[in-house]
């Protein structure tokens, strides 16, 4: 990236050069490979006024830089940001000056041959809050509060329900509570107990300060995770709710095999190995992929074995949980995380990080 690039991406955003902390921007750098808009740099700078929201924007591109693994090498000018501990705000204020952290805003710049990827920076809470404010404390403890286990596994698959009608290509569904308006769709039968679950956790925490239910849902997925010994995830806040239901039939079908369920999942911008890993969510629930109430890696250990085939085994897994095992490109992923737990939980957690930033309109953008 050379520093003419960089001028004309802050001009983009109406910036002037010398306002800019190079300890601050970022710099992704596009593979050509895969990109139709061809190669070219794109890059972000993320100038915050507070500390805190520069830890936030460190989590930013950390899913910024999942989300786009495929196509792009994330290069920093200076500091490594994955060196930064998000909670670390020592470190976070070694990098950055305070006066610049002070008086920049927060901005976005692309080149407008990159225009095309916008949809893809949906995924940038750019202006989400972050991990450790009172805000989220009350949160967690009140779902905490009305989670146990046996609840957990309805509250994560409202999670996908909600996120999983995102469509990269227009922007449309994702993370922003719609789910509350579309309990009556046949896809979304049993979701009712769980939104009423939180319903109590929300009206709680509203006597204190609002809440989103696209933020209660997310929140209360990674601690439905967590409570069932899978990986601890931090989610940012600051989701919208939308005004009324997603469009319909965008949820992937149970019926689905490999590549229908891929196309799916490409359609909200996700890979196949995030495919995978999202799938292992249904290690929870009855489905047979040992005990519902554990969040671990038998559900892969189980597809390897394929039960299903066997007397007695027909009940276990959906059809497609059944169809991924058959896929070359599936299996690869499957053998992965049935070897080695950790390798899926750090997956999961990223997968699911993406997931519920998915389409989301962050408040106060
Ligand atoms: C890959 C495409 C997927 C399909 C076709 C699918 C479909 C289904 C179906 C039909 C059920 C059974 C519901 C019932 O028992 O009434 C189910 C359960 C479940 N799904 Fe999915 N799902 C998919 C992906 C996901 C993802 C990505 C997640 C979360 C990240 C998820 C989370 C869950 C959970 C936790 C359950 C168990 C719910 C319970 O037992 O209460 N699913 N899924």
């Amino acid at each position: 990236m050379t520093c003419g690039a960089v001028g004309l991406a802050c001009g983009a955003a109406g910036l002037h050069l010398t306002e800019l902390d190079c300890a601050t921007s970022l710099i992704l750098t596009s593979g050509a490979a895969g990109m139709a808009c061809g190669a070219a740099d794109i890059s972000i700078y993320y100038i915050k006024k507070e500390v805190k929201e520069f830890v936030a924007c460190v989590r930013a591109l950390e899913i910024m830089s999942s989300s786009l693994s495929n196509h792009l090498l994330l290069s920093l000018q200076r500091p490594s940001v994955s060196t930064i501990n998000p909670n670390d705000h020592a470190a976070a204020c070694s990098v950055v000056p305070s006066s610049k952290r002070r008086e920049l805003i927060c901005c976005l710049a692309t080149f407008p041959c990159l225009l095309p990827l916008t949809p893809i920076m949906s995924y940038l809470p750019a202006n989400a809050m972050p991990l450790d404010t009172k805000e989220y404390v009350l949160i967690k403890q009140e779902v905490r509060k009305v989670l146990s286990k046996a609840k957990a596994a309805g509250v994560l698959r409202l999670v996908f329900h909600d996120a999983g009608t995102f469509q990269l290509d227009d922007n449309t569904g994702g993370m922003n509570g719609s789910i509350i308006y579309e309990l009556e769709r046949p896809e979304n039968a049993g979701l009712k107990k769980s939104v009423k679950v939180l319903q109590k956790a929300k009206t709680e925490i509203e006597a204190i300060q609002p809440v989103s239910w696209a933020d209660m849902i997310a929140v209360a997925g990674a601690e439905a995770v967590e409570l069932c010994g899978g990986p601890p995830i931090q989610v940012l806040l600051g989701r919208l709710d939308s005004l009324g239901a997603d469009p319909e039939g965008k949820l992937p079908e149970e019926s689905l095999g490999a590549s229908g369920l891929k196309k799916c999942f490409q359609r909200m911008g996700f890979s196949t190995q995030e495919l995978v890993a999202l799938s292992g969510a249904h290690t929870l629930g009855s489905k047979g992929f040992g005990s519902p109430t554990s969040f671990d890696n038998s559900y892969y250990k189980v597809l390897l074995e394929k039960p299903w085939t066997s007397a007695g085994g027909s009940m276990i897994g959906l059809p497609s949980d059944h169809a991924l095992v058959e896929d070359d490109e599936c299996i690869r992923w499957i053998n992965k995380y049935a070897d080695n737990e950790n390798m899926f939980f750090e997956d999961f957690k990223n997968a699911y990080l993406k997931l519920v930033n998915s389409g989301v309109r962050w408040n106060g953008l």
